[in-house]
């Protein structure tokens, strides 16, 4: 099976090493290339434009991990394709047309947006707690930042941060309706490379049906911090609390927490999990590792995959919200980070927990 990786920095050698494990571990016979503005001291084969590589190559599945402005250029050229398509989040950025994206499209075999949250066995544990007794959600509410001030990588800003926590809700809680936004606050500034006015984080309240959420989500965030708190109310009227939390105190460790309070209000824990994954050769990678094998395996052996792929139409759906919080977020002057001649940028190859 041919994989072809669009864009060979960060992410991109984060799905290297995840398909170099599953040809390892698995023993499928899988070859990877690349295309690139430029050549990397890599040995993979190497193509300058993806219709050449798309041409020579032929890939099965094709990975898109370019930067995020460049996504929606990369998408509309893979029009025609009909191979597997996994797409690094955001699908594409605020000021992209997404009928084009949509259309280029439209005749892949299958499509995936790399939402690797999903693929924690908390964010699982919790939502088939939900499904399996019925429970309603009343109120959810999110923390999810992370620091990019001093990054090297050019970014469209928090919505590409946003989109964890805004897809988990759905995902866990999926009878709750689609969430409408109601009021967004945000707060622009130069922490990023790709330019003096990058919406930098976002406060939000909105509706999914009945349910009430709050949000907060930052790409200023002094430290890597993701939470997701949901309540409940179950058949008997009862409220059920629980706690999501990620990547804590390292990528890939996570938390589950549910409890209630009995009538003497005391707390009654119902279910508490924690994972710290330490697979060699999967540091950092042990989620995307899920999605990508489940990729491999659905394309191979045409095996359905245990959830569904988050699919084109989640993409878009959640690309119509990122780009409401991008026009609607009322924000004050853009804060100003860079304040002496130079910029102080992380080296490339800092160490995989910093950068990500
Ligand atoms: N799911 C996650 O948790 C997660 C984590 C990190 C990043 N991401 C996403 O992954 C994407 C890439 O981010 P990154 O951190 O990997 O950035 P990065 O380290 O800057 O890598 C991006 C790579 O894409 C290349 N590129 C850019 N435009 C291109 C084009 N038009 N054609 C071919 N190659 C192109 C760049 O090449 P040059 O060297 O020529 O600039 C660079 O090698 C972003 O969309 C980001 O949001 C997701």
């Amino acid at each position: 099976m041919k994989i072809l990786i669009i864009g060979l920095g960060y992410a991109g050698n984060r799905y290297r090493r995840t398909f170099e494990h599953i040809a390892a571990s698995t023993g499928l016979p899988l070859s990877l290339a690349y295309v690139g503005r430029r050549q990397k001291t890599t040995e993979l084969p190497y193509f300058d434009s993806v219709n050449q590589a798309l041409q020579r190559f032929a890939p099965d599945i094709v990975v898109v991990s370019v930067n995020d402005h460049s996504h929606a250029p990369v998408l509309k050229q893979l029009a025609g394709y009909r191979g597997f398509v996994i797409c690094e989040k955001p699908l594409v950025t605020p000021k992209d047309d997404l009928a084009a994206i949509s259309a280029a499209l439209s005749q892949v075999s299958g499509f995936a947006l790399d939402l690797v949250e999903r693929y924690s066995d908390a964010s699982r544990q919790l939502r088939e707690w939900v499904e399996r007794h019925g429970w309603q959600l009343v109120r959810a509410s999110f923390h999810w930042g992370k620091d990019r001030i001093n990054d090297y990588r050019p970014t469209c800003g928090v919505t590409s941060e946003v989109i964890h926590a805004l897809d988990l809700l759905g995902w866990i809680c999926p009878r709750a309706g689609q969430l409408q936004l109601q009021g967004v606050l945000g707060v622009r500034s130069d922490f990023s490379i790709s330019g003096s006015e990058v919406l930098d984080s976002v406060l939000l309240t909105g509706s999914m049906g009945e349910a009430r959420v709050t949000g907060y989500a930052s790409f200023v965030n002094m430290v890597r911090q993701r939470t997701v708190d949901f309540s409940f109310v179950d058949r008997d009227a009862r409220l059920i609390h629980a706690r999501l939390v990620f990547d804590t105190p390292r990528w890939d460790h996570d938390q589950l927490r549910i409890w209630t309070r009995g009538p003497d209000g005391a707390e009654e824990l119902l279910h508490e999990y924690a994972t710290a994954p330490d697979e060699p050769g999967l540091d950092t990678l042990h989620k995307l590792s899920r999605l990508c094998l489940q990729v491999v395996r659905a394309v191979a052996l045409k095996e359905p995959p245990r959830h569904a792929f988050a699919d084109l139409d989640t993409a878009v759906a959640l690309q119509r919200l990122l780009n409401e919080l991008d026009t609607h977020a009322q924000t004050p002057p853009a804060a100003r980070y860079v304040h002496g001649e130079t910029r102080v940028l992380l080296a490339e190859d800092s160490d995989l927990e910093s950068l990500g």
